[in-house]
């Protein structure tokens, strides 16, 4: 009988509405999603190779961003997985400050955020991304499928994950990144689709390390956060 309900709830269909083109607002910020004019706006904030050290990868060029976000926006609604990229901007000024992300498949969604340098230590992420947990959940994702990849080392991004509800349980991906989840999940049979865009993702963060971490890869249902 546990076996069987375990069983149910892994081949649970949730109907998920999630609107990547959606705008989220906080108090101190706008979420719009990317769009190639950003591109150069970004890439003044992404610039600072520090930003790197915990996820691999460089600074974008502003053609890069533009092809990553013309990507974006092409993309089909009614592909299997929804990729959210909203870029973050301080609701007083509009300035781009940075970017939270969201991959949204079929068994929950997996979150990145990152902020620009200048603006990092403001709460800014935390307040980014817990507007995005929240706005997920109220449109039906699972909020025990919901996870964050992190460096062991990544103290800040540890911190924005904990601020959130976030936490982790002593599991890795591939990278040796921990997972951070909302609960204890049935670690024993992890989703299909989590599974292999886990195991995908050092690989194809370094073969397409030339694109601006977005949803790397895009092909089928390979996904990752860089
Ligand atoms: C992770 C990141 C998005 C955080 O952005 P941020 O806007 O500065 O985050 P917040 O201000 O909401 O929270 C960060 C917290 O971490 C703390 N922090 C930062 N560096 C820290 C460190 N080395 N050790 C301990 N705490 C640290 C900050 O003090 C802050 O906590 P506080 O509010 O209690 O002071 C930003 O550092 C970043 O973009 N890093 C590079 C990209 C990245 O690694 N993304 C995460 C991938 S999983």
């Amino acid at each position: 009988m546990r076996r069987h309900m375990k069983q149910s709830r892994q081949h649970e269909h949730r109907v998920v509405n999630v609107d990547p083109t959606a705008v989220i607002t906080t108090r101190h910020l706008v979420l719009r999603p990317a769009a190639v004019a950003d591109a150069g706006e970004m890439v003044e904030v992404l610039a600072d190779r520090a930003l790197y050290e915990f996820i691999g990868g460089e600074p974008p060029t502003v053609a890069e961003l533009e092809h990553r976000y013309q990507l974006l926006a092409n993309r089909p609604i009614d592909a299997e997985e929804i990729w959210c990229n909203w870029i973050v901007r301080l609701a007083i000024d509009q300035r781009a400050v940075g970017f939270v992300q969201a991959t949204v498949h079929p068994n929950g969604a997996t979150l990145a955020w990152m902020i620009g340098v200048k603006y990092q230590g403001h709460h800014l992420a935390s307040e980014a991304a817990q507007a995005v947990t929240t706005w997920l959940v109220r449109h039906g994702v699972d909020q025990d499928r919901l996870t964050a990849h992190i460096h062991p080392d990544n103290r800040a991004s540890q911190v924005v994950a904990a601020r959130i509800g976030l936490v982790t349980h002593g599991q890795f991906d591939d990278d040796g990144e921990a997972l951070w989840t909302f609960g204890i999940q049935d670690r024993t049979a992890p989703a299909a689709n989590s599974k292999r865009s886990v195991s995908l993702r050092g690989r194809n963060r370094r073969a397409l390390s030339h694109l601006p971490f977005g949803h790397i890869a895009q092909r089928g249902s390979v996904s990752s956060q860089y």
